[in-house]
């Protein structure tokens, strides 16, 4: 059985910690679970990803930056997510297409109809079963972004962390925009209660809809 699952948020949401988190989880279950990111994920998107955050490349244009991600994107599904879901395994990956939908439509403030209509293109129509939207402030999440490159040397991908508070704004107002029209799909989850009460929210959601999916398959193969 196959799923797609992403997760998304502001800067410094936690993501990633959460994604390593549900991995384990799955994999202890038995499912065969890879964990994959955007922009990236593939030997080309990488290259793509270093362009797309490097701080020097504060010449590089919205429209040029839209491209870029929608390019990293296909070679991903091409690649990567596509052939994973065709041998049914479950795909958690860090961004995806509400991403470009938060950070270049709300943020850069790019024409949103083009962008869904580059989202389907480069996504092939493939869509997430289901979304995380890991919510913070966003001066919060930035503080933390900040506070985790330092720590790690990471400034070779700051560029989106240099923005003004205003375009972070933004980008958060976006993602719960998107969570409030598809409340089915997006699960929006406040991070302030802290990263176990987080988790056990994604664990009982993830249980739920593998029960769901258990039983509709069941009913395919009676
Ligand atoms: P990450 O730091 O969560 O790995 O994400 C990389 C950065 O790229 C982050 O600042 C969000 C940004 N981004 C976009 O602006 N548009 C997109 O479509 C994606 C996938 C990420």
């Amino acid at each position: 059985m196959s799923l797609f699952i992403t997760f998304e948020g502001v800067e410094g949401s936690g993501k990633t910690t959460q994604i390593q988190r549900l991995k384990r989880y799955l994999t202890r279950k038995g499912f065969l679970c890879k964990v994959t990111r955007e922009p990236g994920g593939t030997p080309i998107s990488e290259k793509i990803r270093k362009i797309l955050l490097d701080p020097d490349h504060r010449d590089l244009i919205p429209l040029s930056e839209l491209f870029l991600y929608e390019a990293a994107r296909a070679q991903h599904i091409h690649e990567v997510i596509t052939p994973l879901l065709k041998r049914g395994v479950v795909v958690l990956c860090d961004r995806f297409s509400d991403a470009t939908l938060a950070y270049q439509g709300y943020g850069r403030k790019l024409d949103q109809n083009l962008i869904r209509k580059l989202n389907r293109l480069a996504s092939r129509g493939i869509k997430p079963d289901l979304t995380f939207l890991l919510d913070c402030p966003s001066d919060l999440g930035l503080k933390r972004a900040l506070q985790r490159n330092q720590i790690s040397k990471n400034e070779k991908e700051g560029r989106f962390e240099k923005e003004k508070i205003q375009f972070h704004h933004r980008v958060r107002k976006g993602y719960l925009t998107i969570a409030k029209k598809e409340p089915k799909r997006v699960k929006l989850i406040d991070t302030r209660v802290g990263e176990e009460r987080v988790f056990e929210r994604i664990r009982r959601t993830v249980d739920e809809l593998l029960t769901r999916s258990h039983q509709s398959h069941s009913r395919l193969v009676l």
